[in-house]
């Protein structure tokens, strides 16, 4: 299991300029906004206030980047699809997700991360089906799993993978850390095996 020795915040990134530059591998967290990417990122570096949570979807409009142990990053980029903001700006996750998506030669993995409680949003699907069609190696967090009780949470799973039939679907609380074990080993041998 890993030991984090250093985890730190770098940059807040608004346009690909900003990106980092010294080639290390990263690892991306994707998903709807107030789905529990900030709360994924600090519980699985066991760093409470280091990615911002909220209660307050749609704030975060950069891309955050965390560099851990030195060796690899992990990206938290913006949520989609909060009501409240702007058609323009929903096009312009779309945008700057496949800007950054797209070509990052660094981009060792994506997190796409959904919330166990709901059916996945149409959203949830476009972006799944996305990373199949571009072959990005990716895995399904499915977050909040400490909400359901353990039959509701299989029941659920099992929905869950119905649709996302190509990666693997690991459920995770930020609460109690279910789950952390199975997405670190996942996340440290595509960081490795870049
Ligand atoms: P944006 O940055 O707005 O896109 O949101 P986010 O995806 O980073 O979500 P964030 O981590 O800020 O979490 C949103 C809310 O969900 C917060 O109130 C968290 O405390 C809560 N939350 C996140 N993960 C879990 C979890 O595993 N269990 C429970 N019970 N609550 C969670
Ligand atoms: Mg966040």
């Amino acid at each position: 299991m890993i030991k984090i020795t250093s985890a730190e915040f770098v940059k807040s990134a608004f346009d690909r300029s900003h990106w980092t530059t010294d080639g290390r591998p990263e690892i991306a967290f994707l998903g709807r906004s107030n789905v529990g990417k900030s709360s994924l990122i600090n519980s699985l570096l066991l760093r409470k206030g280091l990615a911002r949570t909220s209660n307050t979807p749609g704030r975060t409009q950069s891309i955050n980047f965390f560099l851990i142990n030195e060796k690899f990053y992990f990206t938290d980029l913006p949520g989609y699809g909060y009501a409240k903001v702007s058609k323009s700006m929903r096009s312009d996750w779309g945008k700057m997700a496949e800007d950054y998506l797209g070509d990052r030669e660094e981009l060792a993995l994506c997190v796409q991360l959904i919330d166990v409680r709901h059916a996945p949003t149409a959203h949830d699907k476009q972006l799944y089906e996305w990373l199949v069609h571009n072959q990005k190696p990716f895995i399904v967090v499915a977050t909040k799993s400490d909400k359901l009780s353990a039959n509701e949470l299989a029941r659920s799973l099992k929905e869950i993978r119905k649709i996302f039939t190509v990666p693997k679907v690991i459920a995770y609380s930020s609460q109690t850390a279910r789950g952390r074990d199975e997405v670190w080993a996942e996340l440290l041998s595509a960081a490795e095996n870049r």
